[in-house]
């Protein structure tokens, strides 16, 4: 049972004790900031508050398939390779390993932001060992999906699952190797006599020639080669420093290629093992790991949702929320909270806090669910199936709450919220086993309540200044 548990019938908090306000020291940790849900639960948000705090913010895996949002005074940002530290002078932002790298839209992101005054000169690096995407997995990407019909996973069409998959057969270009353009060619030669074939016979769809690919990736190479690094050593270095680290993850818990509605997930290990595969920091250099989750639930592309709404309820969310991809602009599927989805997230990825997101987008609903199970045949699921048949098919059990008129949007104190918002949180960090740290009110910056600050989480090391 999470400290929100403890609130009394009138509301009140009897946990709420500010750590910054009551004399204790903040010692600031190494953090893993991860989506619970989905994705798209406002990690971006999340990490662009706490990286006021590090010195170091590290995207581990996805690629350009992730699209998260920051809106501060200065305007809206929306991020799809760019850790969203950036917006910090003095926070150096990297590109780990486990990510799978398209130059070009990487080019078009850090031209975008030097045209609105942020600078991505020395504070940006990219691993060398970070695969490419290159042209053809993008055209395997969207072919594959083609062909697959009815059972297409609704990919974004960025390439991600043909560049994992060829870094798994041992096939992938390397960032590292744009700096050898020998090596490179060769690679691109023997890979394209495979991928042309297929793409010509299996889907009957354009070829790619070498020389054109050589001299588009030649020119990113040129362009990019002062970011491209040895970041693990970068990374561990820092660490023993004691500087603080946030790994940034993209996509969800139930996305990873893992844990996740397999096959309707993404190609790479957005839970927190990813962390330490994706950056080379090893597990015992991990003091805290916070899940993102939405008040509600959203899902872009194919593949089960137990809690989908596809009625009125479910397109107020979606009106409210703006529940619109931020990477491809779709519209996302929409239903209530689903605990058994958020505990399997605490239980895999050893989630120590939750930050509780889009709390104002319930406001005026006259009455809640909360999705405590899911029922198939005379079986009551309290865990995640691995079944994709029983989670298609599964019933959602539903404990039905309250819910409140007066608005929360914009709201920065907990005391202040309705107290059936309240009952509503301290149920969610019941069902879920997990404490909340924060709840977001509002898209901007501000629009937060603070319970408890993650960052605070370091096990081992002294206070430190910032560099
Ligand atoms: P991410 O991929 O997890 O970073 O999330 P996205 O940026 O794709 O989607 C989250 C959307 O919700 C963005 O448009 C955010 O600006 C917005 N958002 C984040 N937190 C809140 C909140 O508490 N309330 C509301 N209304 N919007 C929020
Ligand atoms: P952020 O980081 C939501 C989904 C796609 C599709 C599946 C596989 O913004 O939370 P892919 O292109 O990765 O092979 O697609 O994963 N997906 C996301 N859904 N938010 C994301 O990222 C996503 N990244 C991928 O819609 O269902
Ligand atoms: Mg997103």
């Amino acid at each position: 049972m999470g400290p929100l548990a403890l609130i009394s019938s009138s509301g009140q908090s009897h946990f709420f004790v500010p750590r910054q306000a009551g004399g204790l020291p903040l010692v600031m940790g190494n953090l893993v900031i991860i989506g619970a849900q989905w994705g798209d639960e406002g990690k971006g948000k999340i990490v662009d508050i706490l990286a006021r705090d590090a010195d170091i913010v590290v995207r581990y895996q996805g690629g350009s398939n992730a699209g998260h949002t920051v809106i501060n005074e200065r305007g809206t940002y929306i991020f799809h390779l760019i850790p969203s530290g950036i917006l910090y002078r003095g926070t150096t932002c990297i590109i780990g390993n486990g990510v799978v790298v398209d130059p070009g839209s990487l080019i078009e992101e850090m031209d975008q932001l030097q045209t609105k005054g942020i600078a991505v000169g020395k504070n940006f690096v990219i691993s060398q060992r970070a695969h490419l995407i290159l042209p053809y997995h993008k055209a395997i990407d969207r072919a594959s999906e083609q062909s697959k019909g009815s059972r297409k996973i609704g990919t974004t069409g960025r390439g991600i699952g043909p560049s994992y998959a060829d870094k798994m057969a041992r096939i992938g270009i390397l960032v590292g190797d744009l700096l050898n353009p020998q090596l490179f060619k060769n690679k691109l030669d023997e890979n394209l006599v495979e991928m042309n074939w297929f793409l010509e016979r299996l889907h009957k769809v354009e070829t790619f020639q070498v020389d054109k690919v050589f001299d588009q990736y030649m020119g990113y190479a040129d362009r990019l080669k002062s970011h491209i690094v040895d970041t693990t050593i970068l990374l561990n270095r820092a660490i023993e420093k004691n500087k603080t680290v946030i790994f940034e993850g993209a996509q969800g818990t139930n996305l990873d290629v893992d844990f996740g509605t397999y096959p309707y997930v993404t190609s790479s290990s957005a839970a927190a093992g990813g962390a330490c595969t994706g950056t080379g920091v090893g597990p015992t250099m991990i003091d805290a790991v916070m899940g993102i989750a939405k008040a509600y639930s959203t899902r872009v592309g194919s593949g089960p949702f137990p809690t989908e709404l596809t009625d009125e309820d479910g397109r107020g969310l979606q009106e409210r929320g703006r529940e619109f991809g931020s990477t491809t602009g779709r519209a996302r599927r929409c239903g209530w909270f689903d605990s058994v989805v958020v505990r399997h997230a605490t239980v895999v990825n050893g989630l120590t806090s939750l930050a509780l997101t889009k709390l104002d987008v319930l406001d005026g609903c006259k009455e809640l669910k909360l999705c405590t199970g899911y029922r198939h045949g005379n079986t009551l699921y309290k865990t995640m199936p691995a079944d994709l048949e029983v989670l298609t098919n599964c019933v959602p059990v539903y404990q039905r709450m309250k819910g409140w008129t007066t608005a929360t949007t914009g709201t920065t104190r907990y005391t202040k919220l309705p107290v059936e918002a309240k009952r509503y949180l301290a149920r969610i960090e019941e069902l879920a086993q997990c404490r909340i740290d924060m709840i977001s009110t509002g898209s901007k910056r501000a629009e937060t309540i603070m319970l408890r600050n993650p960052m605070d989480c370091s096990r081992r090391r002294p206070k430190r200044s910032r560099k």
